[in-house]
């Protein structure tokens, strides 16, 4: 069975003393949950202070974004190199970086490379917008961003790769797709589509998280279905009692 796991994606908020506090009141809260992997990703300005507070437990620590070259004259990047040692992940492609900077297809895929190249295990954003879903162009575009992601990577970089599915109309909107649906996408335009790509194997190894508007309320909605392995969580995961919640939501598994 694929372990679950539950990403808080921080955003940009939390200041490092912030952060510090909501990171040790989730410590504290998920020390024995041994069966969920869970992930925080704060601001890069307090990954170290995060660190030090997860450091001897099994939380594991994400960057939001970075750059794909390890260094030079890139005003405000941060780049692999940085990453590398203090992360065990990181989340790229995001909809928010593609949507306000520009990030494309080809530009994720080299920091996919990047990443896997410096030990870090990105977590792949795709999904699509209204228009696009109205449209029921939802799996071929879906479908194209996986290809894009995953241009030039090899099955054994693939099988470590954590994708997040999440509907750009469902992000901090408080609507979300039902988890059929969602299960059904993610069987349609991310497992057949690695399953083409590579084989049967990579299709049923990835984690693919949904994300967009999950909350205390749903998550066990869309734990409950069978390809959906775990959350990427923006909102519900800026205060402790909610996102532990969430990370417990994913015990549905076991039951
Ligand atoms: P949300 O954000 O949970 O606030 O909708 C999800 C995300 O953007 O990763």
């Amino acid at each position: 069975m694929r372990k679950p796991i539950i990403a808080g994606n921080w955003k940009m908020f939390k200041t490092s003393a912030e952060a510090v506090l909501l990171a040790r009141e989730v410590r504290e809260a998920v020390a024995d949950l041994g069966q969920v992997e869970v992930v925080l990703c704060p601001p890069f300005t307090a990954l170290a202070a995060v660190e030090g507070i997860i450091a001897d437990s099994k939380i594991g620590l994400g960057a939001q974004n970075m750059f794909w070259e390890e260094q030079g004259a890139f005003t405000g990047e941060i780049s692999p190199l940085m990453l590398q040692g203090l992360c065990d992940y990181v989340i790229l492609g995001h909809s928010e970086r593609r949507q306000y900077f520009g990030e494309t297809d080809e530009t994720v895929n080299k920091k996919m490379k990047a990443a896997l190249f410096h030990k870090l295990i990105p977590i792949v954003c795709v999904g699509e917008n209204l228009a696009q879903n109205e449209a029921g162009e939802t799996e071929a575009f879906v479908g194209s961003q996986i290809k894009g992601a995953f241009a030039g990577l090899s099955a054994e970089q693939a099988t470590k790769i954590v994708v997040a599915y999440e509907p750009i109309w469902a992000i901090g909107t408080g609507k979300t797709a039902t988890p059929e649906q969602a299960n059904r996408i993610i069987v349609a335009s991310i497992r057949q589509v690695l399953a083409e790509l590579y084989d049967n194997n990579v299709a049923e190894t990835v984690r693919v998280q949904y994300g967009g508007s999950v909350n205390p309320g749903n998550v066990e909605g869309f734990m409950g279905q069978p390809d959906i392995d775990g959350a990427l969580v923006g909102g519900a995961s800026l205060k402790a009692d909610s996102f532990v919640t969430l990370v417990k939501g994913a015990l549905v598994k076991f039951r």
